[in-house]
């Protein structure tokens, strides 16, 4: 069998854990997928820049666009982030010429998931994207895959390690946001426009994404209810704690007689309800099927090892010729309601 060859644009966090996987457990690779796995060809911002991996073996391209069109790609792996710009531009690109594609991008799935997902199916390739949720926890396979026979009636989370680790913090050290911002930042956490963090916009986005695979259909994240951390104090957070609860920026979308419901805000869970025990910067995902019931996933939502896992595990996936359909169909039946406000997990 001819190997899998791989073109990587972004070599940051993520891109550089991907190559590291591709390096070190070639072998396990190749006997779990039937393939070799190589990367043919790289693209970042900068050439010069040190990054701790050899990269003289990758073809080099300036542009994500030439990569993604490069002869010896077959699958394009988008690591660099932005809803719009060069991100979706080589996305759409691989995605003409029947190309697949991996990629971690929540903020162009969020907006962009559904035109590319149709893109894709278009030309007969895959477009995945596992570690665009939770980083390393597999729940968009357990979504598509292992929950396909039921209805599902709710998915929630906590889907921003940043936040959980700030709000975690506040309780444990008694400090003020402010200063909890400060040192989260000083330990990397936040993504390079704090607000997408803080904001509940990067944990809105994820929440768009499960929703759409959860319901079948393209949400509206314009349509989702947004509430971030900002202006919880650690008074409230001392009173949730003498009334047996905690404050988690829970994501939430289920069906209701008003159709689905969706949000992202800060919210009172029991403090020993799985969602009250989760500390850092740790995310859970809660899945609610007809059938199932409750499961919780709980795992590093974040990070060069854990979201590289996820990347590629999408990789083996393709290596192996699997081909699955991830978002529906846009639905004319599904209603997006506004939320209300008052649900306690
Ligand atoms: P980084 O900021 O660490 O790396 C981004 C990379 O993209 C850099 O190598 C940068 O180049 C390159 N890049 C940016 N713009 C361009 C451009 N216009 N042309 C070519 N290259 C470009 O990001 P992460 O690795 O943290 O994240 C990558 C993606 O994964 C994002 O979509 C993010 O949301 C997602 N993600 C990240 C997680 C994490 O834990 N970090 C978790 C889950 C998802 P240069 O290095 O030269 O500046
Ligand atoms: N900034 C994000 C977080 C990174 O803290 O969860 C992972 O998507």
């Amino acid at each position: 069998t001819e190997p899998l060859r791989l073109g990587i644009a972004g070599l940051g966090t993520v891109g550089i854990g991907v190559i590291k996987i591709v390096q070190k457990q070639a072998e396990l690779l190749t006997a779990r997928t039937g393939r070799q796995i190589t990367i043919t060809a790289v693209s970042a911002r900068s050439r010069d820049k040190d990054r701790g991996v050899n990269l003289s073996k990758f073809a080099w391209e300036d542009d994500p666009v030439a990569l993604a069109k490069r002869d010896d790609v077959d699958v394009f792996v988008e690591l660099m982030g932005g809803s719009d710009g060069p991100a979706k531009a080589a996305t759409e690109a691989a995605l003409a010429l029947g190309k697949h594609v991996v990629t971690a991008n929540k903020a162009m799935l969020a907006v962009h998931g559904q035109a590319l997902a149709l893109e894709a199916e278009a030309h007969g390739v895959q477009l995945r994207f596992e570690a665009a949720v939770a980083g390393g926890i597999p729940v968009i396979k357990s979504l598509t895959e292992s929950l396909a026979a039921n209805q599902i009636t709710r998915v929630m989370g906590v889907m921003n390690g940043t936040c959980n680790y700030i709000l975690t913090r506040m309780e444990s050290a008694g400090l003020p946001y402010e200063t909890v911002f400060d040192e989260a930042n000083a330990l990397g956490y936040l993504e390079a426009d704090p607000t997408l963090d803080v904001g509940g916009i990067d944990a809105g986005h994820k929440l768009a994404i499960l929703a759409s695979i959860a319901y079948g259909t393209q949400v509206d994240f314009n349509g989702i209810e947004i509430e971030g951390i900002e202006r919880v104090s650690i008074e409230d957070i001392r009173y949730a704690g003498d009334m047996g609860y905690r404050i988690k920026l829970l994501g939430v979308a289920q069906m209701t007689g008003r159709g689905m419901e969706s949000r992202m805000s800060p919210c009172l869970v029991p403090a020993n309800s799985p969602l009250g025990t989760l500390e850092g910067p740790t995310n859970m995902c809660i899945l609610e099927g007809d059938s199932v019931g409750q499961i919780v996933l709980r795992g590093a939502g974040a990070g060069e090892g854990p979201t590289a896992s996820a990347v590629m595990g999408d990789v083996c996936d393709i290596a192996r010729g699997i081909n699955l359909p991830v978002f529906g169909q846009p639905s004319t039946t599904l209603r997006q309601a506004p939320a209300a406000r008052s649900t306690v997990a």
